[in-house]
């Protein structure tokens, strides 16, 4: 992993970390897995990992930060705290730092705000006193709504620094993306190829890549970047991963982006935040 390794530029939060522009997804990755699949990613540039309590893995991930050669500030770590710690979230990222091995975590996330319980507030509250207390960087969201944004910042005068959505040209959110971004919230799309959903089979996917000379897989992941999200994709292969990274460097035309965010899938579902949730 020379120093001539090609890195994703940065976005920066509303707190004032930076976040690389694209990352890599874990789920459903095991410990050992998710270990082999991290150093294979930090050697193709990436320097975001996505995992979760839910996702069984910090500890393969933690490992691979260690194993990595990488200096613990060039890589940038990510989980998320499910809703068992709603009451108690101080508890939950202490939790996630045992599994993970780690002293700090760059950014943690409610994982669903789980209206059901009625305690994404309490959470969000405890978050910000991990923040203080130093064992995160960063703090955001996960599958919120408007709505459960404008109550979070409303009780605390704190807005959540990224929400985390399933988002793709099948399901693109422009109206929540718009209220991100008119509050200073990055949005992370999970799920961002569709996964298995045909979206990279797509036609018109192919005809915007072929215009480009670059893979369907590459034309989608431009079509976030391009507009300011930041795709979390989940590869296990080195090659996809090394394609994957590379969209980084496609632009597209304003048409084509139109193009992809027309597309829609009728068998596709989208994951209801109010009413879904692990
Ligand atoms: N916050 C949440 O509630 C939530 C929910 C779901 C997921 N996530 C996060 O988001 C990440 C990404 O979402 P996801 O894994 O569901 O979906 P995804 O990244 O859209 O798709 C992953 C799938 O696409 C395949 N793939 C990857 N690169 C490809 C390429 N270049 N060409 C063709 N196929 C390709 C992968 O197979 P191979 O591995 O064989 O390449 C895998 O089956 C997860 O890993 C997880 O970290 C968060």
């Amino acid at each position: 992993m020379g120093r001539m390794t090609h890195l994703a530029p940065l976005l920066t939060l509303s707190g004032g970390t930076t976040i690389p522009a694209i990352g890599a997804g874990t789920w459903p990755l095991n410990d050992r897995e998710v270990a082999s699949m991290c150093l294979t990613a930090f050697e193709v540039g990436y320097r975001l990992i996505d995992t979760a309590e839910n996702y069984g893995n910090e500890t393969g991930v933690g490992k691979a930060v260690r194993d990595s050669g990488l200096s613990r500030d060039e890589v940038f770590v990510t989980t998320k705290i499910n809703r068992r710690w709603h009451a108690d979230a101080v508890a939950g990222v202490e939790g996630n730092l045992v599994r993970l091995g780690l002293d700090h975590v760059d950014l943690v996330l409610i994982h669903w705000p789980n209206p059901d319980q009625d305690l994404y507030v309490r959470a969000w509250e405890g978050l910000i006193t991990a923040r203080e207390r130093g064992l995160v960087r960063a703090i955001g969201t996960s599958n919120f709504k408007p709505a459960h944004l404008e109550r979070i910042v409303a009780a605390t005068g704190v807005a959540s620094e990224v929400n985390q959505i399933q988002c793709n040209p099948f399901t693109d959110r422009a109206d929540e993306r718009a209220y991100h971004a008119a509050h200073g919230i990055v949005t992370e799309s999970w799920a961002p190829l569709a996964a298995g959903n045909g979206l990279v089979g797509n036609p018109v996917v192919h005809r915007v890549a072929a215009a480009h000379g670059v893979t369907p897989a590459q034309a989608v992941l431009a079509w976030h970047i391009h507009q300011g999200m930041l795709p979390i994709p989940k590869s296990s292969d080195r090659g996809r991963l090394t394609e994957n990274f590379a969209a980084l460097d496609v632009r597209l035309e304003d048409a084509e982006l139109a193009a992809l965010s027309a597309l829609t899938n009728p068998d596709y579902e989208l994951a209801d935040s109010d009413r879904f949730g692990h």
